[in-house]
């Protein structure tokens, strides 16, 4: 491992309620956006993650951790999101992504979805700039960005802000991970289950959150927090032809200026994927920066293309307030 690191293991962070969960880490991102609005993921740095963490043989070099490049003009700090239930996630064909997304606005609903970029080029959907394909592209990063292992889709050595580490801190051979390693790891959060929603404890409660669902239509925001899409045929059973009720369109959205931070290959600093509402009563911090700490504050975050949705929210009377939260509470 390392020598740069964030965290020993992956449930050093996706730990909480479970293993996949959540945890109280920041992760440092920063790249810059040139003049013509493209992104630059100062790869020259070492790419977009810095480092917080050093083992102790380049301690002793005096070397405790990466600075963020005095080149990134973005930066963000993003807390840990659930992991659970994206393997089915990874099962929706690309072609459904395609046919919500509306990049220029064509049906004039004041929300454009754009799909994510990998830095390759492919359709994206993992991340929160929706720039991983898949989920052994971003198990393969996050060895290689978390904790500083090698494996085969991230061979290439470790660099400290983008300089070669000095002699003798790396001694292993790249790759660190063999195959099958890698290809354990990524089951393992491919078949974690989605967190199964709460059951309200009576008919007062059920019948607030059944109108709590449906102001969340009625009010827009189930324009971008889409409630259920369909896994295509998939060789393994548990994923094949599913109905997966995420709450998300996959698709990246230009929020404004409470979500600012890093861009990404194919998004832009204030463009943030839509995240899958689903485990919503069991976590504690809100946006990708973890800066809302109630589901009120995230919803006023929202900005830019959600600027309607979120004004009719602010309309709503007290009691259909309530109801709403208690219906996101639910998931
Ligand atoms: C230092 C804390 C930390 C460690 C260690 C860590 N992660 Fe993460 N993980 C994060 C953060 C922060 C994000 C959100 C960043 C993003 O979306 O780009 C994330 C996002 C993810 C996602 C994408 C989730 C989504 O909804 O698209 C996957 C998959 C993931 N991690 C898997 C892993 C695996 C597998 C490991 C171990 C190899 C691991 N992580 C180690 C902090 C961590
Ligand atoms: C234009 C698309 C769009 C609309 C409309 C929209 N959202 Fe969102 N929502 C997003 C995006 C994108 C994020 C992620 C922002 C971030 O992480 O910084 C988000 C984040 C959230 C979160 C935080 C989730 C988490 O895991 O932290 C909640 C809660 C939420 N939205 C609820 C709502 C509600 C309720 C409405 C209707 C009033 C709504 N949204 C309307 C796109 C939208």
């Amino acid at each position: 491992m390392g020598p740069l690191f964030n965290e020993n293991q992956c449930s050093a962070c996706h730990t909480d309620p479970a293993s996949g969960g959540s945890g109280d880490q920041i992760v440092v991102r920063a790249a810059r956006v040139l003049a013509d609005g493209s992104c630059d993921l100062l790869e020259e740095w070492g790419r977009e993650n810095i480092r917080s963490q050093a083992t102790p043989a380049l301690r002793s070099l005096g070397i405790y951790r990466e600075e963020i490049p005095p080149e990134a003009n973005t930066v963000d700090r993003v807390a840990v999101p659930f992991l659970f239930g994206l393997g089915l996630l990874e099962a929706i064909p690309d072609s459904v992504l395609l046919g919500l997304a509306d990049p220029e606005d064509r049906n004039g609903d004041g929300i454009s979805g754009r799909v994510g970029r990998t830095r390759d080029g492919r359709l994206g959907r993992f991340g929160f700039k929706a720039d991983h394909a898949d989920l052994e592209s971003f198990t393969a990063a996050a060895f290689h960005q978390e904790m500083g292992i090698t494996n085969p889709l991230r061979p290439e050595p470790e660099r400290l802000n983008g300089r070669p580490l000095p002699e003798g801190v790396d001694p292993l051979p790249e790759p660190e991970l063999d195959h099958e390693s890698l290809a354990l790891t990524v089951d393992f959060v491919r078949f974690l289950a989605p967190l199964p929603r709460r059951t309200p404890p009576d008919t007062q409660s059920a019948r607030l959150v059944e109108r709590g669902e449906a102001l969340f239509r009625t009010i827009g925001c189930a324009s971008c927090h889409i409630p259920v899409l369909e896994t295509g045929s998939h060789p393994v059973e548990a994923l094949s032809r599913k109905r997966v009720p995420l709450y998300s369109d996959l698709l990246l959205h230009d929020l404004g200026a409470d979500v600012r931070g890093v861009c990404g290959p194919g998004a832009g600093p204030t463009e943030v994927r839509t995240p899958p509402l689903w485990g919503l009563g069991r976590r504690r911090v809100f946006l990708h920066h973890g800066r809302a700490t109630t589901l009120s504050q995230a919803i006023l975050a929202h900005g830019g293309e959600a600027d309607r949705a979120r004004r009719a929210f602010e309309a709503l009377r007290e009691l259909e307030r309530v109801a709403l939260l208690r219906f996101l509470e639910s998931l």
